[in-house]
């Protein structure tokens, strides 16, 4: 797998980053979500550095303009409910692009420490041929980025695969690593080292679906 961990060129985009853990502001859900909306743009301008570009010839009132501007059929598929700031952060960008959504969340047993990824609702396009873009702001474990493209895979074989995070745990990038094809892409914001016994991400910034939505009741 690719990896293009973003932080590591110092930009606005660590201010952004900063702002989603300061345990202060990000106390303001508006200004995370935004953050993380934000953040999904500028991931979606770096990634859209790989993709595939054709010659355009656009008509101005004055003349015509040479130029060349991707081609390519864009599924963006994200995992409610984290997921919805950092899709449309992207879609802000690839605002051509079909949209995919699944649910994945996780099911403690009788371990706290323990828990499954369960997938409950799905709804996405044809995925064949297509880049699929898949987008879960925290890569905590990896294993709903796993899961979710194991429910995916029904729907068709997509030519070209980019992952997209916030925030990885260097263990769950080496395990979404291993998962996927040595094409694919991870375009994350930033790595941290490691992750607490209830599977959070340390230092991290805690939970991104309650920052952004509010608290749930514990499954
Ligand atoms: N999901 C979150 O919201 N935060 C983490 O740290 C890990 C998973």
């Amino acid at each position: 797998m690719q990896i293009h961990n973003l932080s590591k060129t110092p930009s606005i985009l660590n201010t952004f980053i900063a702002e989603i853990r300061d345990e202060i502001i990000q106390k303001d859900s508006m200004r995370f979500r935004r953050n993380i909306e934000r953040i999904g743009e500028i991931i979606g301008y770096e990634l859209s550095k790989s993709l595939d570009f054709e010659d355009k010839n656009i008509e101005t009132p004055l003349g015509i303009s040479n130029t060349v501007t991707h081609k390519n059929d864009i599924v963006l598929c994200s995992i409610l409910r984290a997921g919805v700031p950092l899709h449309n952060g992207l879609l802000n960008y690839f605002d051509g692009a079909e949209n995919a959504f699944i649910s994945a969340y996780r099911q403690h047993k009788d371990n706290p420490e323990s828990f499954e990824i369960i997938v409950e609702y799905l709804a996405c396009p044809s995925l064949e041929g297509k880049t699929l873009i898949l987008a879960d702001p925290m890569l905590a474990t990896g294993q709903s980025m796993v899961t979710t493209f194991e429910a995916l895979k029904p729907f068709g074989t997509p030519k070209e695969i980019h992952l997209v995070g916030v925030i990885g745990a260097q263990s769950g990038v080496n395990y979404v690593s291993e998962a996927f094809g040595k094409d694919t892409h991870l375009w994350i914001a930033a790595i941290d080292d490691t992750l607490n016994n209830k599977g959070y991400i340390i230092p991290g910034l805690g939970d991104a679906g309650d920052l952004a939505f509010g608290n749930k009741l514990q499954q």
